[in-house]
């Protein structure tokens, strides 16, 4: 058995997904662990270089984690042809020039979502890569949740008979920042200017879950809201939240199946988990949450009673059965980590390719517009080798809205 170097260049590693998720909980265990394991039997072992604006603090965490190389010089880190990977998990906004550069430097490129902040920037980074014959990624964390991995396996055990609709619910209580409850999100994604916004932020996921999980979207109508527009940032300064904070959106899929997703960080939670998501279906239905999932097939479906007159006497909860944790759910961001390494070093199967991120971002963009222009809009295909003219246009009506 061999084990193989992979030089791995990463951006944004201060970062709150960038530290736990990417550095912690992905790389650090993916190392601590001994690597990972190629099809043939050898073992590719990550080697890092953290890299940032703040010498100082992309330093500290290198010495925490034990990882001997740093620099706050991108343009050095990019010239090593020693580092064949570029990650990026910085600001949504940097993102894409960022892509750029890396892939112009020769690397293969994995990143956050969302992969550029309109479609015409997003396919104009997917045709780069394509061009160039780069291995590419962007994170699709959700798939790799167990409660989603849950309902795949329902699905594909036929335990739904055909799908009708999919609730979503997500979203928590952020605070405001001003009444000694600090707020516990980065102050940019409550700015326009900055990136911000739910709806760029949210419908990326919600894209690449619907397609892959109950059907391809066909179309979707969006309602945006900025539902608190007063907040404090990290340094204590009170600013003009403009960004959309909420988004109520409703989507159709191939099959006839309705989709409706709210998404809000202006919602308490009453419900299992931080994000939801109810699939009814012919035969059974199922409610998971990030871990856990629930399941009620249509033997086990009892009558309720509707009665205003008397308070409710069933217990609606206990007449869901717990799918079991069979086997073992590790990190999602750690697995996808996995496969994308095995992809690049073994040209193992990979399917979040950069197109896949661009069509999260499309749906982001046809979110705003519907929400601009109050109506359904149609999802169209999507093609790097056709300039998005259109996309352009509706990016900057977006950021010109409001
Ligand atoms: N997959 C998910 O579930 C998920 C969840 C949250 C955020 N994200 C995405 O991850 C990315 C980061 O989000 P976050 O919540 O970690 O944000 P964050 O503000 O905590 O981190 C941003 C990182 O970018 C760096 N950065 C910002 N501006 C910079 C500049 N001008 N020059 C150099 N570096 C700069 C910061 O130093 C920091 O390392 C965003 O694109 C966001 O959409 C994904």
């Amino acid at each position: 058995m061999a084990v193989h170097r992979l030089g791995l260049i990463m951006f944004g590693i201060t970062g709150r997904m960038g530290y736990n998720q990417h550095l912690v909980r992905s790389i650090c265990a993916i190392r601590e662990q001994g690597g990972v394991a190629l099809p043939n039997g050898d073992r590719v072992m990550p080697d890092p270089i953290l890299v940032g604006r703040d010498a100082q603090r992309v330093g500290d965490i290198a010495r925490r984690h034990g990882i001997a190389r740093h620099t706050d010089d991108l343009a050095r880190a990019l010239a090593n042809a020693e580092d064949t990977v570029f990650f990026d998990s910085g600001s949504t906004q940097m993102r894409c020039a960022l892509l750029t550069r890396a892939i112009e430097a020769g690397k293969h490129v994995y990143c956050e979502k969302p992969i550029a902040e309109s479609l015409s920037d997003a396919l104009g980074v997917v045709a780069l890569a394509r061009q160039r014959g780069i291995k590419s990624g962007v994170v699709q964390d959700k798939l790799f949740l167990p409660g989603l991995r849950k309902i795949a396996m329902l699905r594909e055990a036929g335990f739904f008979g055909r799908i009708l609709s999919v609730r979503g619910e997500f979203g928590y209580w952020v605070f405001e920042g001003d009444w000694g409850q600090p707020a516990q999100r980065p102050s940019w994604n409550y700015r326009k200017a900055q990136g911000g916004g739910i709806i760029l932020d949210m419908l990326c996921h919600w894209r690449y879950v619907l397609d892959n999980l109950f059907g391809a979207v066909r179309a979707v109508s969006c309602l945006g809201a900025t539902h608190i527009a007063d907040r404090v940032d990290e340094g204590a300064s009170r600013y003009n939240a403009d960004a959309d904070d909420a988004a109520y959106a409703t989507f159709q899929l191939d099959g006839g199946v309705v989709a409706h997703i709210n998404s809000s960080w202006c919602v308490r939670v009453k419900r299992d988990d931080l994000v939801t998501f109810q699939v009814d279906g012919t035969h059974g239905s199922a409610v998971a949450g990030l871990t856990r999932c629930f399941t009620q097939h249509r033997i086990n479906t009892p009558r309720p009673l509707w009665n205003p007159d008397q308070p409710q006497t069933m217990n609606f909860n206990a007449q869901w059965d717990e799918v079991p944790d069979n086997i073992a759910y590790e990190n999602g961001f750690k697995l996808q980590w996995e496969e994308f390494i095995r992809h690049v070093c073994a040209d193992a199967a990979w399917k979040h390719d950069l197109m896949e991120g661009a069509k999260g971002v499309q749906l982001a963009e046809l979110g705003y517009k519907s929400w601009a222009e109050r109506r359904w809009i149609d999802v169209p295909e999507l093609d790097a080798t056709i300039p998005a003219a259109s996309a352009s246009r509706q990016h900057a009506r977006r950021r010109s809205r409001k």
